[in-house]
């Protein structure tokens, strides 16, 4: 399967590059790097760190994933627009909800299915106990979320560098 052998062969960061390109090329997208996210990250590095680690745990497992719809919904898992530190702004509940309100973004803006929208919905389980995760593509954003949450609150942030736009 041609997109398999991508998986396996490509760089992470070209990957992301070829199936985010119109998420990657927009403005309010990349204005998701003044949103604190966890400590030294902002929501526009962490959801690539994110993507970045899906593609590698799918990858060293050798799981058979549908690559640009895992790659999407990572991108695109926390585009909630708004700064869930700014009390003044975070709607209630905001923890439980997030998901919902990132979907209904997604469509929006970048006009994605409903399989991609139903990888993202789940990534807050376990905290939304209700919402278990029930494809692959689901586990493996559960997974990376948390894994790239664990990194930045320890500093770690993601290369957002190679995504700058050549003059
Ligand atoms: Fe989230
Ligand atoms: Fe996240």
């Amino acid at each position: 399967m041609k997109e398999d052998r991508a998986l396996i062969n490509d760089n992470a960061y070209d990957l992301i590059k070829l199936h985010g390109a119109d998420i990657l090329a927009s403005q309010t997208y990349r204005d998701l790097s003044k949103n604190i996210q966890h400590h030294n990250s902002n929501t526009f590095a962490h959801q690539v760190q994110v993507a970045v680690l899906a593609i590698m745990y799918a990858r060293r497992y050798r799981i058979k994933v549908d690559v640009r719809s895992l790659i999407r919904a990572a991108l695109l898992h926390d585009y909630y627009l708004y700064c869930w530190h700014d009390k003044a702004h975070r709607p209630k509940g905001h923890a439980h909800h997030h998901g919902e309100t990132a979907v209904a973004n997604a469509k929006r803006d970048f006009g994605i299915d409903d399989f991609t929208a139903e990888i993202m919905i789940r990534h807050m389980w376990p905290i939304n106990v209700f919402k278990f995760p029930r494809i692959k593509e689901a586990w493996i954003l559960v997974w990376a979320d948390k894994k790239a949450t664990m990194r930045e609150l320890f500093g770690n942030t993601a290369r957002v560098d190679r995504f700058e736009r050549k003059k």
